[in-house]
């Protein structure tokens, strides 16, 4: 769909600027340029427009706003410069947020409806969402699926944490470009077990990952196999229930092997590598599972999915 749109714009001085420039050079009308949720009102009880642009911030964005986009039927999409921009509009119940850096484009997609933000209710403070990706042996392709959900739903607006709990080897990080990363989920796990681990710690020891489309948070795996042992299962269930109160989803690359042998063989405390993948998959609301479309990767597929079914009881289970 293209046509000209009419829009108002409330925007802050550091996305400001460089958008309006942006609306004028495509060639839309903008009707009005105000600075704060009172005036935004008052505009928009007089005049008809096709949408309202507006920062995510308490200055420019209220519920009085929304509620009166709502009554004009006017489409509005907030520019929110950092996470606590993105939560604040999300709490308001407004989805169509875009990154601030990004282009006009962005903005235009959503004020024209062309992408449906169909993700469910909003979620609650302490409800986010977590995700397992998980696939049997042979590099079916587990990162590279995790990595592309974590930024097409961040891309939509919402918070995401992509955390690597590979205990074979985890490549988030590197997949990344993100070459001398600390590894931030082992960090994670150490607090979590001495029960300090905090919304501002996790903020402070993840990495937070800028693509062109959207941005989100990392805690990046062991680069070393050998440091399986401090990703033990009381860990991991830990961090991932702080992680729900910290961010809408929480995509979680995981190993391959579902094998549980070694619990029985080995001292009951004692902390097993598969235990991190074992207790990504048992905290997961959905499982995203991974196969590699020829011959060995079906059949290994077909085999571990049967296992994967004994480890997962409520979670749904999708197939790629
Ligand atoms: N759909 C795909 N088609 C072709 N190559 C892929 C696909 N998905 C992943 N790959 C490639 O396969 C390799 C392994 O992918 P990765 O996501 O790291 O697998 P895993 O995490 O399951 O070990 C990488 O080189 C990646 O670029
Ligand atoms: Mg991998």
């Amino acid at each position: 769909m293209t046509g000209v749109l009419s829009v108002i714009t409330c925007l802050d001085d550091t996305a400001g600027e460089r958008l309006i420039h942006e609306i004028g050079s495509a060639d839309h009308d903008i009707v009005a340029r105000v600075g704060s949720a009172h005036d935004l009102i008052d505009v928009l009880r007089g005049c008809a427009v096709d949408g309202v642009v507006v920062s995510a911030t308490r200055r420019h964005l209220t519920l009085e706003v929304l509620a009166e986009a709502d009554e004009a039927g006017v489409r509005i999409v907030a520019v929110a410069g950092d996470d606590a921009e993105r939560r604040y509009a999300l709490s308001l119940g407004l989805f169509e947020v875009v990154d601030a850096r990004g282009p006009w484009s962005d903005i235009e997609v959503l004020l024209r409806g062309g992408i449906a933000v169909s993700l469910g209710a909003p979620a609650q403070r302490g409800a986010g969402t977590v995700i397992a990706v998980w696939g049997p042996a042979g590099a079916p392709g587990r990162t590279t699926v995790a990595i592309q959900l974590a930024s097409e739903l961040a891309f939509r607006g919402r918070t995401v944490a992509l955390v690597d709990a590979d205990t074979y080897g985890g490549a988030v990080a590197p997949s990344l470009g993100m070459l001398d990363e600390s590894p931030s989920f082992a960090a994670a796990c150490r607090l979590a077990s001495r029960d300090s681990l905090t919304l501002a710690e996790l903020e402070r020891i993840a990495s937070r990952y800028a693509s062109p489309r959207s941005e989100f948070w990392i805690l990046s795996g062991i680069g070393r196999a050998s440091r399986w042992p401090e990703l033990g299962a009381d860990r991991v269930t830990s961090v991932l229930s702080t992680c729900r109160q910290w961010v809408d989803y929480v995509v979680v690359d995981t190993g391959f092997n579902l094998e549980t042998d070694e619990e029985i063989a080995s001292d009951m405390f004692a902390p097993r590598r598969n235990a991190a993948t074992l207790a990504a998959l048992r905290q997961a609301d959905h499982v995203v599972a991974v196969g590699a479309a020829d011959p060995i990767g079906l059949s290994r597929f077909l085999r571990a999915h049967v296992d994967l079914l004994e480890q997962v009881e409520t979670a749904q289970i999708s197939v790629v």
